[in-house]
């Protein structure tokens, strides 16, 4: 089939929406009808040429969500008409990794997808008879995309599909590392370093694990004010002095928790040393640039400190993406005030540009 889709042509260059070809799903994949994708770092990342495995020409996008078209052979979980959510993360439930509780870094299909193809090595996107790669497993930035069947998380079609999407990448992983990867108790204290996608999500995870006290440090003032809205009970500037501040706030002994959403190795190192002596864990969800190393000083770990790590907040996408969603029906999260912009597909490039500038946490593409 014939679709529109946002093409990565060459690194440091706009996207060049476009028709493209589709094929049809091959065995255990499915065809969704995007609804919905939001616009991410990760995206732009790639764009720009400076992630060292980034490809061209790709389909980019990773944060969709939309219906079930078409299914192909040996699908037992999808039909069409299904709402789902894309995995850049995929939960096959039959891998060593799947099978254990402690980790949700599926190895099924990790291979394939980091090289641009689909499980069975081939693409599903053409254009003119040349090959175009898929980009981390889901090219969402499309009208259409053919996934395997264990990247689709089945969610409840009472959600908003635009809402919906921002549990594919950002949200979820910052709802995971406090609930899934520290799972924080009751009563804690907590801070958040970084409120963007993955801090606030962090700062609402923190909330509904029932934290007592929950600081959420940023550089703007504009989104500690959506930090609070989220659950933050203290909000601070960050900065050279915020270690000192937090042991000084917290009795001389640092938080029960804190979480590092900045992909900043300096913050990072400011999570580790404002965590409690004794038990304090440190979380990192930031992707640090690449060669950049994490400064630590060992007494700090001696002491009790631990340094955990979180991708997708530890969520093993299909079973916890749709219980995500589900709790954001029961009112327990609020996602709609993370939609800043609404922009067509034609509009990719501004949501670039949106990021770039800082404006708003997340630009959400709406297909119709
Ligand atoms: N682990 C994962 O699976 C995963 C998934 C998605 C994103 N990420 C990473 O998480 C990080 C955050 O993503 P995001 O979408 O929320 O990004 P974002 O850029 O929207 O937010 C980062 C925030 O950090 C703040 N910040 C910068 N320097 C700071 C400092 N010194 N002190 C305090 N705050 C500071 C910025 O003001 C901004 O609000 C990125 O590194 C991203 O690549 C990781
Ligand atoms: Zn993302
Ligand atoms: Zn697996």
């Amino acid at each position: 089939m014939k679709m529109r889709a946002a093409v990565l042509e060459e690194f440091g260059e706009p996207l060049v929406v476009q028709e493209v070809d589709l094929t049809d799903p091959k065995e255990g994949e499915a065809l969704v009808r995007l609804v919905a994708c939001g616009v991410c770092h990760t995206d732009l990342y790639t764009a720009s040429g400076v992630d060292p495995s980034g490809y061209s020409p790709t389909v980019l996008g990773h944060e969709g969500a939309g219906v079930v078209e078409a299914v192909g052979p040996g699908v037992n979980e999808l039909a069409v008409g299904d709402h789902v959510v894309t995995l850049f993360s995929p939960q096959c439930r039959e891998c060593v990794h799947c099978v254990d509780e402690r980790t949700n870094i599926c190895l099924a299909i990790r291979e394939q997808q980091g090289k641009g193809y689909l499980p069975d090595g081939t693409t599903r996107l053409q254009r003119n008879g040349e090959e175009i790669r898929h980009f981390m497993g889901t090219s969402t930035f499309a009208e259409y995309t053919v996934m395997p069947e264990i990247a689709l998380a089945k969610v409840s079609p009472e959600a908003s599909l635009d809402c919906a999407a921002l549990f594919a990448c950002g949200l979820s992983t910052g709802l995971g590392a406090a609930i899934n990867t520290a799972k924080v108790r009751q009563g804690s204290t907590c801070v958040v370093f970084g409120a963007g996608m993955v801090g606030l999500g962090a700062v609402a995870g923190c909330r509904l694990q029932g934290a007592d006290r929950i600081i959420c440090v940023d550089l703007s003032e504009d989104r500690l004010a959506l930090a609070k809205d989220q659950g933050a009970t203290e909000t601070r500037l960050g900065g050279d002095d915020i270690v000192d501040w937090v042991i000084s706030e917290t009795g001389g002994f640092g938080a029960d928790y804190t979480f590092e959403a900045t992909g900043n190795v300096a913050v990072m190192r400011q999570a580790v040393e404002s965590a409690r002596m004794g038990w304090g864990l440190a979380t990192m969800a930031g992707v640090a640039g690449k060669g950049e190393t994490l400064d630590v000083v060992p007494r700090l770990l001696i002491t009790g400190r631990r340094v955990a790590g979180s991708s997708f907040g530890g969520v093993k996408g299909r079973d916890g993406v749709p219980k995500f969603v589900d709790r954001y029906l029961a009112g327990e999260i609020d996602v709609e005030p993370f939609i800043s912009h609404r922009i067509t597909l034609d509009e990719v490039n501004r949501g670039f540009e949106l990021m770039e500038a800082q404006d708003g946490i997340r630009s959400v593409i709406e297909f119709n």
